[in-house]
C-alpha cells in the first residue's frame, strides 16, 4: 500500500459556533477521504481552527474573555462537530498550538532570508470580517458605509508600519505555474477568475500587524504579529511537522493532494499560498478546489446576516446520514446550492427509504423466507444477471477518474441509477414465481444481495453509518470495504447466514397543505 492522499478543509474561525456552510466543506472532504481510503490509499485528512487575528480578538473582547479562553471553548465545538458529522479526519489542528507557531515562524524566516519580506508602511482598506486587504476598486459605499464589493463586509482604514511580502515578484511565475499545471485550480470557471486577477497585476502584500497583539510574533521583531492568513495557510504544513522534512508525515503526504475550500477564500489559496511556497522553495499542493456556497434564501449564510442554519438541529430532526446524502446529492458540486427542508424530506422518502432501504429490506426478507436465511450456494448466472452485475466492473476506473476530477454528481447519479435498476431487476425477475426453479430463484437472490453489497460499498463514503448497517446483512465490517472487490461477482460467502437488519430510513410524513 503506497498510494497516498492528503486532503484538507479550511481551518474555521472559532468566532461563533459552526454552521451549515462549515459542515458542508467538512462533509465533502470526508466523502473524498473515505472514498480514497476504501480504494487502498493511505489518507491524511486535516481539519481544524484558525484562531488568531483581529476578528477573533474582537469576538473575544465582545464577551469579555481572554482570546485564548474564548478560542479553547469555540474550537471545542468545532471538534465536537467533527465527531457529530462522523468525519474520518486523522488530525485536528489549532493555530494556537506550539507545533504550528514553530512552523509559521520558520516559514517567515525563510521568506525573510530569501529577501521576499521587507519593512515599510501600509495604508489602505481592511475588512476584519474577511481578514483581508482591499484596494479602492474593490470597495463601494452603501448608506455612507464602505464595504467590500465581493463579500459585502465593512472595511476600515488602517495605516501602520508593516512587513510586506514581495507578491508582485511572483506574478509571472504564478501565471507560468497555472499554465503548466492546468488542474491546479478547480473548477475551471474559478481558475479563470484567479488568472484574470493575477494578470491584472499583483501588489506586494502586507504580512504583519502592529496595532494588536493576538497572533504569532514576527521572529525578530516582537512589535509585529504575522498576518493571520500567512499564519493560517501554513497549517497545512505544520500538521505534517514541517520543517522537519525527514518526518514520515511530510515525506508521505506533501505536496497535499487537494485543499478543499469555499470559493470565498480562493484568492488566498490560489494566489498568496502558492506565492509563499514558491518563495520558500516548497512544492505546491496539487490542487485547490473552490466549492460553492450553501445559501439560505438567496444569500450566503453568515453570522452577520443572521440567516444561519444549524447543522445540529437538522441532524437532530432527520439524522446525520440523510443530511450528508442530501448535501452531496442536491448541491451541484462547485456551484451554490440552496438547502430546503422540503427537498431533504423528498430525498429521504424517495432515494433513501424507497430506493435503498426498501431494496435491503425486500431482499433480506425474501432470503429469510425462501432460502433458509442463507446466501444461496447453488447459482447459475445468466445474461440478465451479468448485465446488472458487470456494470460495476466496467465502470470502476471511470468512477475513480470522475472522483479524481471531483465529479461528485456523476458518482451519486451512478448510485441512484444502480439502485433503481436493482429494484427493477428484482421486480422484473419475479423470484416469488420461481419456486419450482430453485437455481434461478437462488441466482436472483444472490445477484440482488451482491448488488446490495456493491452499492453499499459505494454509499459508504457518503453515508458511512447506514452503509455499515446494511453491510451487517453479510457481517462485513468497515475494514473489509475495499473498492477493488466491487468487480468481484462472487464475493459473498455462499451458505453463510444473512442477518436481518433494522429499517435503515424512516419515511417522513409530509404535510402537503
Ligand atoms: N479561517 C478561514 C480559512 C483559513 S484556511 C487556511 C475562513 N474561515 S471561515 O470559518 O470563515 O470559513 C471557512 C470555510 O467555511 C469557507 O471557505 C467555506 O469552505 C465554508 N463556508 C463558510 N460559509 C459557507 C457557506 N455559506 N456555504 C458553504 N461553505 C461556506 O475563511
Amino acid at each position: 500500500m503506497n498510494k497516498t492522499f492528503y486532503i484538507t478543509t479550511p481551518i474555521y474561525y472559532p468566532s461563533a459556533k459552526p454552521h451549515m456552510g462549515h459542515a458542508y466543506s467538512s462533509i465533502v472532504a470526508d466523502f473524498f477521504a473515505r472514498f480514497k481510503s476504501i480504494d487502498d490509499y493511505q489518507v491524511h485528512f486535516l481539519t481544524g481552527t484558525d484562531e488568531h487575528g483581529l476578528k477573533i480578538q474582537r469576538s473575544a473582547e465582545k464577551v469579555g474573555q481572554e482570546p485564548q479562553i474564548f478560542c479553547d471553548q469555540i474550537s471545542q465545538t468545532f471538534r465536537e462537530l467533527s465527531d457529530t458529522l462522523n468525519l474520518s479526519n486523522t488530525d485536528f489542528i489549532r493555530t494556537t498550538e506550539a507545533r504550528h507557531k514553530k512552523t509559521v515562524q520558520h516559514l517567515w524566516s525563510i521568506l525573510e532570508k530569501n529577501d521576499d519580506i521587507y519593512l515599510s508602511n501600509y495604508s489602505g482598506w481592511y475588512s476584519v470580517s474577511d481578514e483581508a486587504f482591499y484596494n479602492e476598486e474593490e470597495i463601494e459605499e452603501i448608506d455612507g458605509k464602505k464595504i467590500a464589493i465581493s463579500s459585502k463586509s465593512p472595511v476600515e482604514w488602517i495605516e501602520e508600519e508593516s512587513y510586506f511580502f514581495r507578491l508582485s515578484k511572483w506574478q509571472k511565475p504564478l501565471l507560468e505555474y497555472y499554465k503548466a499545471n492546468p488542474d491546479f485550480i478547480s473548477p475551471e470557471s474559478r481558475k479563470n477568475e484567479v488568472i484574470s486577477f493575477v494578470k491584472g497585476g499583483l501588489k506586494d502584500l502586507s504580512v504583519s500587524r502592529k496595532s494588536f497583539s493576538w497572533g504569532i510574533p514576527v521572529p525578530d521583531n516582537k512589535n509585529h504579529i504575522i498576518y493571520v492568513w500567512l499564519d493560517a495557510l501554513t497549517n497545512y504544513l505544520s500538521a505534517l511537522n514541517y520543517p522537519n522534512i525527514k518526518d514520515d508525515l511530510f515525506r508521505k503526504y506533501w505536496p497535499a493532494t487537494i485543499h478543499l475550500i469555499g470559493k470565498d477564500i480562493l484568492r488566498f489559496h490560489a494566489v498568496y499560498w502558492p506565492a509563499f511556497l514558491l518563495a520558500a522553495k516548497i512544492d505546491l499542493p496539487k490542487k485547490v478546489y473552490g466549492h460553492g456556497w450553501i445559501l439560505s434564501g438567496d444569500e450566503k449564510m453568515s453570522k452577520s446576516k443572521g440567516n444561519i442554519l444549524d447543522p445540529l438541529e437538522i441532524i437532530k430532526e432527520y439524522g446525520l446520514d440523510p443530511l450528508r446524502y442530501y448535501l452531496i446529492k442536491e448541491v451541484s458540486f462547485g456551484n451554490d446550492g440552496n438547502i430546503s427542508q422540503d427537498r431533504l424530506e423528498d430525498c429521504i422518502n424517495s432515494d433513501l427509504a424507497n430506493n435503498y432501504g426498501n431494496l435491503c429490506q425486500r431482499v433480506t426478507a425474501f432470503t429469510i423466507k425462501n432460502c433458509d436465511g442463507k446466501i444461496p450456494s447453488e447459482i447459475k448466472f445468466i445474461d440478465d444477471d451479468f448485465r446488472i452485475l458487470n456494470k460495476y466492473k466496467d465502470n470502476l476506473d471511470k468512477i475513480r477518474s470522475k472522483i479524481d476530477n471531483q465529479n461528485i454528481n456523476f458518482y451519486i447519479d451512478y448510485i441512484v441509477n444502480s439502485l433503481f435498476e436493482a429494484n427493477k431487476y428484482f421486480n422484473d425477475q419475479e423470484p416469488w414465481k420461481r419456486k419450482d426453479d430453485k437455481i434461478r430463484l437462488n441466482t436472483i437472490v444472490y445477484t440482488t444481495l451482491e448488488i446490495v453489497r456493491k452499492v453499499s460499498f459505494l454509499l459508504y463514503p457518503i453515508m458511512p453509518e447506514s452503509a455499515l448497517k446494511a453491510l451487517k446483512i453479510f457481517d462485513i465490517n468497515e475494514n473489509q470495504i475495499k473498492l477493488n472487490t466491487i468487480d468481484n461477482n462472487e464475493y459473498l460467502v455462499k451458505g453463510n447466514d444473512i442477518n436481518k437488519i433494522d429499517i435503515l430510513f424512516k419515511k417522513i410524513e409530509k404535510n402537503n397543505d
